[in-house]
């Protein structure tokens, strides 16, 4: 139950926030039921500590020498490995067909880069059919609940942000061919905006300026909502998490989950080789035996830059945000003895009403610190954890900017040239211009194949495609 009125003042006056409720006496009763509710999402003391460390945060503060490239799987199995990753797969093919793997999709995320007015995942990205990356993720996890005549939950985070239009999409779309009953959502929590002074920022006379916590609030959402007693309830083993920018990612694969059951793994990731030195990814380390993500923007130039004497790159495996997680290992991190993940700030433009002159201020420069937990800081809070490194051009070209680099033109090549390489795998000849590149537009449905081999099997004829042609293939 929502804390009263009463109590919630005194919270707010007691850590210095009184002026929350400086509109108060104008406000009419929903107003007034919006403030309460906004403010009782407050975690003030949390709050209150985050202010008082200000200047004191952990800035990345560790010996470059300490910084060492994680240990990875590579992506094709070498010597005896080969009966590690056989075995592995064939683990997580059982994990699939006892329907013991959930998959849960992270999508509260605002997409400001993109400048994209609605929820990310309803962006049409499909290079034939202008498919939006919710249905490519709806259209794989059906193919692979088909492949493995299993159930495979699909769980997704939303924010306030993104919670409405999401559930209206699926609605409207029945359910993108899925089971409503499979399909659930959830919300993430929370986190105010505080300005230079340690107050926290009204957005209007009734409402606080609140944003989604970071993916990293995925945890305890689980937990809060219900999903992390509903998975135990199920069964689940696995939980696949994936980011909504990705139309590439394998939603549930089984080698990678099953390397990760198979292995003890209580978190795990996949890897790509990372496209250039400071390409805008997090970059997988190991500091005093302990695997960790450092973020590009936190990672010294002169590391990411690194070489080894024969060329190659020292820190070379990009994180794609793709993981298994236990169910095990959340509910220890969110349980009694829970561990919180560490905060990370940023500077933002916030709007806001300026309570000294009732004014609605719109910044020109960063006013604010907003808090967001990654969900990557969970790894080196783990016993056990692995890294798989898989190949980009079959996992991983995601839509983040409008234009240039990951961007919906990028993705669109990118699902092109995998469905090309597919084709050629199964023997299909595909026309390539000058550069090499496919002279045709086509698009795999996943439906059909997830993966070349599943290609390979379902197709019934061999297409013949020639230059300029926009082949759909389901
Ligand atoms: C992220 C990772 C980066 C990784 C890259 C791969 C961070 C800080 N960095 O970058 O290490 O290499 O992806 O593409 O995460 N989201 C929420 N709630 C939130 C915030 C985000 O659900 O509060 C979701 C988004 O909807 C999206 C995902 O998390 O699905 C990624 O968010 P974003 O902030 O765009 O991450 P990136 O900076 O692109």
């Amino acid at each position: 139950m929502r804390p009263s009125y009463d109590q919630l003042r005194h919270q707010a006056a007691e850590h210095g926030q009184q002026h929350l409720f400086r509109y108060w006496e104008q406000l009419d009763e929903p107003e007034r039921q919006q403030l309460l509710a906004d403010v009782a999402e407050i975690d003030f003391p949390c709050v209150a500590r985050l202010v008082g460390e200000r200047g004191r945060e952990a800035k990345l503060d560790i010996a470059a020498e300490k910084i060492k490239p994680a240990p990875v799987y590579p992506a094709i199995p070498a010597g005896e490995m080969d009966v590690q990753y056989r075995q592995a797969r064939e683990r997580g093919e059982e994990l699939l067909s006892a329907s013991k793997v959930a998959a849960m999709l992270v999508a509260g995320g605002q997409g400001t880069r993109l400048g994209y007015d609605a929820p990310k995942g309803v962006f049409p990205i499909s290079p034939v059919r202008n498919k939006t990356l919710f249905e490519l993720f709806a259209e794989s996890i059906r193919s692979i609940r088909k492949r493995y005549a299993c159930r495979l939950p699909w769980y997704i985070m939303t924010s306030e942000a993104t919670d409405a239009d999401t559930r209206a999409y699926f609605e409207d779309n029945n359910y993108l061919g899925l089971e409503p009953d499979e399909v659930r959502f959830f919300r993430q929590g929370v986190m105010p905006a505080v300005d230079d002074a340690g107050k926290i920022l009204l957005a209007d006379t009734y409402r606080v300026a609140l944003s989604p916590n970071g993916h990293g609030g995925s945890l305890m959402a689980l937990r809060r909502s219900g999903v992390l007693e509903e998975m135990n309830g199920r069964g689940i083993e696995a939980i696949s998490y994936f980011q909504v920018d990705n139309p590439l990612v394998k939603p549930a694969d089984a080698l990678f989950i099953g390397l990760h059951h198979s292995t003890g793994a209580q978190i795990s990731s996949i890897a790509v080789p990372k496209a250039d030195d400071l390409e805008r990814v997090g970059n997988f380390v190991e500091i005093d035996g302990k695997v960790q993500v450092i973020e590009y923007s936190d990672l010294p130039e002169s590391l990411a830059r690194a070489k080894n004497p024969d060329g190659s790159r020292v820190l070379n495996a990009g994180s794609v945000a793709i993981h298994v997680l236990s169910p095990a290992f959340v509910d220890m991190l969110t349980g009694a003895g829970r561990v919180s993940l560490p905060w990370h700030r940023a500077r933002k433009k916030v709007s806001h009403l300026d309570v000294q002159t009732g004014q609605k201020v719109e910044p020109e420069e960063p006013n604010a610190t907003k808090f967001e937990m990654f969900i990557f800081d969970a790894i080196p809070l783990a016993e056990r954890t692995i890294v798989l490194e898989q190949p980009r051009s079959e996992w991983f070209s995601p839509v983040k900017n409008a234009e240039g680099v990951d961007s919906p033109a990028t993705a669109r090549r990118d699902m092109i040239r995998r469905a090309a390489a597919w084709l050629e795998q199964c023997g299909v000849a595909v026309p390539r211009d000058g550069s090499g590149e496919p002279a045709a537009v086509i698009e795999i449905s996943p439906l059909l194949a997830v993966d070349a081999n599943q290609l390979c099997k379902s197709l019934r004829e061999r297409p013949k495609i020639s230059a300029g042609d926009r082949l759909y293939l389901e």
